[in-house]
């Protein structure tokens, strides 16, 4: 049986980390077998790459470097975890996706659109999620609340590379996502993530249950 593919997206600060744990709560006490993931990161090469990407000592990286860093965690990702537990008829809910490379390195990076579609292609097979919750706000909303969690638990050097960036880079990134939504109705859900985190659970909740059995 094949299993389902659903990531979340949105800018720094959306509170996709906090919602994709409360989903896997919630699949987990209907008994759905899942595994939580995300990117960069997932697997061991896949973790020690992200450090390589968030740490701001390496604030001089261009973007075509970065999106080939993206997409080698993404590919180890993808052959070592993703498809094994699809083809397993898990539930995979991951901590970001592809589109974030369309949103951070295409949108706000400028990298061509059919460049990152020839990358993808290498890396994933072209795999895409069934189905993407997009945790959409203003992006000086979002960066406030990184801000403060990161205050909260005390993360020495406060912000990674990408926190550091202005905010109209963090604009980009948004409207890039919100293209996607447009471009993809049907796969990809915008989620205003600006209301309380109950209300944003119940809607995510709604929109699984139109696609888990
Ligand atoms: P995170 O903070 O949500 O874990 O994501 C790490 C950072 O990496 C975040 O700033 C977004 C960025 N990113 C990209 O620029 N391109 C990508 O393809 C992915 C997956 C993340």
């Amino acid at each position: 049986m094949a299993g389902l593919f659903i990531s979340f997206e949105g800018i720094e600060g959306c509170g996709k980390t906090t919602q994709i744990r409360l989903l896997e709560d919630f699949l987990k006490l209907r008994s759905h077998d899942t595994v939580l993931t995300r990117e960069p990161g997932g697997t061991r090469l896949g973790d020690q790459i992200r450090k390589i990407l968030l740490s701001v000592e390496n604030r001089g990286m261009f973007p075509v470097a970065e999106l080939f860093l993206y997409a080698a965690a993404r590919n180890q990702h993808v052959e070592e975890v993703i498809r094994p537990a699809l083809k397993d008829g898990k539930i995979v809910l991951c901590d970001r996706f592809a589109d974030a490379t369309t949103a951070y390195q295409g949108a706000a990076r400028r990298i061509s659109g059919d460049f990152l579609e020839q990358v993808h292609k290498m890396a994933a097979g072209g795999l895409k999620p069934d189905l993407t919750i997009l945790m959409d706000l203003p992006a000086e909303v979002g960066l406030k609340r990184a801000w403060e969690r990161n205050e909260r638990e005390k993360i020495t050097g406060k912000e990674d590379r990408f926190e550091q960036e202005a905010i109209e880079f963090h604009e980009r990134v948004r409207e890039g996502y919100l293209m996607i939504a447009r471009n993809e109705p049907s796969r990809v859900k915008v989620v205003d993530a600006t209301e309380p985190a109950d209300s944003v659970r119940q809607r995510v909740v709604q929109e699984i249950m139109k696609i888990v059995k």
